[in-house]
C-alpha cells in the first residue's frame, strides 16, 4: 500500500503538539540571541521540516544555510567519521552558528560537525534538536535546545524517514516492525 498511515504504529507528536513545542523554542531562542544575528544551519535531509518551522518561530532575523554529510557505515560506526557531502555556502568566522537537527541519536553525526565547525571560528555554535534519545548515545554532545526526549522508537515523519519514507508525514509516529521487518 501507498497509504503511510498502514505503517504508523502509533502517533508519539501530533502536528498541534509540534506547533505548540517550536513556538516554545522559538520563543527560547529569540530571547537567548537577543542583540546577535542567528545563523541557522540545518543538516540535510530530516532536518528540513523542523527547520522550516523553528526559523519561522524565531523573532528576529536568521540567516539559513544547510550541509549534507555521509552516515557512517557500518565498518566506521565506533570511529564516527563523518564525510561532508554538501558543505556550506557561507563562511561561518564570527557568526552565531545554531545547528539544527531533527534527531540526535548516537551523537557521532553532531560530534563530527561541531568539531567540524568550531575549526573555522564561528562566534559561538549551539546544537537545537526535535528529538532526542539518549538510550542510544555512543558519544555526547552538548544540546542547548531540546524538543522532546524519545525512549529507542523507531520514529518516522516530520522530516525523519525509513528508506527515504514517510518524510512529509505531518507528525511524529512509530512505524510498524513489521514494515521494516524482513
Ligand atoms: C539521521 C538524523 C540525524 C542523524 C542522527 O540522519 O537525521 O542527522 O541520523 O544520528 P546519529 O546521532 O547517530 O549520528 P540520516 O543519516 O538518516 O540522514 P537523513 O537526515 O537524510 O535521513
Ligand atoms: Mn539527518
Ligand atoms: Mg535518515
Amino acid at each position: 500500500s501507498n497509504n503511510m498511515m498502514d505503517d504508523v504504529e502509533k502517533i508519539l507528536f501530533s502536528e498541534e503538539e509540534l506547533t505548540a513545542r517550536i513556538r516554545e523554542m522559538g520563543a527560547a531562542i529569540t530571547a537567548d540571541y537577543a542583540g546577535k544575528e542567528i545563523l541557522m544551519i540545518g543538516i540535510l535531509r530530516g532536518a528540513v521540516f523542523f527547520m522550516a518551522d523553528l526559523a519561522r518561530a524565531v523573532k528576529q532575523t536568521v540567516a539559513i544555510d544547510f550541509m549534507a554529510v555521509s552516515s557512517y557505515g557500518a565498518a566506521t560506526s565506533s570511529s564516527g567519521v563523518v564525510r561532508i557531502l554538501k558543505d556550506l555556502d557561507e563562511d561561518v568566522a564570527n557568526k552565531h552558528v545554531l545547528i539544527v537537527e531533527d534527531i540526535i541519536d548516537s551523537g557521532l553525526t553532531l560530534n563530527y560537525l561541531m568539531e567540524n565547525l568550531w575549526s573555522r571560528k564561528p562566534a559561538s555554535i549551539k546544537i537545537c534538536t526535535l528529538l532526542n534519545k539518549p538510550e542510544r548515545r555512543k558519544v555526547e554532545v552538548p544540546i542547548a535546545y531540546n524538543g522532546f526526549t524519545i525512549p529507542d522508537y523507531f520514529v518516522i515523519g516530520y522530516g525523519l524517514d525509513y528508506a527515504e519514507k514517510y518524510r512529509n508525514l505531518p507528525f511524529i509516529g512509530v512505524l510498524k516492525p513489521e514494515a521494516y521487518a524482513g
